[in-house]
């Protein structure tokens, strides 16, 4: 599996995960009664998995090389891209203080707006990534510089992630998956 490969493979993983973010925003917009959980889950699952893992692997390591190979990181996709992760940024914290507090009509309506916020934000990332900036690591990257992004994004997932944190948050998604249907 080459590094963007693993990227896009954790892309499908975070869209889950928007998804029921999404639905269970629908579910406290009609007034049903949704448990709070489901958005601490998810904010420990963007702040960690997306966030320290995934988005960890694409600023330390995929974007730095890249910047290596010419890119510049202030203007053009490698700055949008960092712009965005730090927009979303403040979209899971805006939710992670909300889902802290009683669910009070001001609460839901924080919580849905930056979910909605946060959903679609990423989900356009993703695809532009999936789709321009990926293609494009691959053009721009020696076939050294992969195998060094193999190495770190290894590293990575042994220090930073840790045995078992996947196969932790893929139960979260599917319990919650279930619950949301
Ligand atoms: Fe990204
Ligand atoms: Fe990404």
């Amino acid at each position: 599996m080459t590094p963007t490969q693993e990227l896009t493979n954790e892309h499908r993983v975070i869209e889950r995960m928007l998804a029921v973010v999404w639905k269970a925003a629908d579910g406290l917009e009609r007034g049903e009664m949704v448990d709070k959980k489901i958005f601490e889950d998810a904010v420990d699952f963007f702040k960690n998995f997306a966030d320290k893992c995934h988005h960890g692997k694409e600023e330390k390591l995929l974007f730095v090389r890249m910047k290596q190979r010419g890119m510049s990181d202030k203007t053009g996709p490698l700055a949008v891209m960092l712009a965005e992760h730090d927009e979303g940024r403040a979209h899971v914290r805006a939710i992670g203080e909300n889902a802290g507090r009683v669910l009070s009509s001001k609460t839901q309506k924080d919580i849905v707006e930056h979910s909605r916020a946060y959903v679609q934000l990423l989900s356009a990332h993703i695809e532009k990534e999936d789709n321009i900036l990926y293609p494009m690591a691959n053009r721009i990257l020696t076939n050294a510089d992969q195998e060094d992004l193999t190495k770190g994004f290894e590293e990575i997932e042994e220090k930073v992630m840790g045995p078992g944190v996947h196969e932790k948050y893929h139960k979260i998604i599917e319990e919650w998956e279930r619950k949301v249907g």
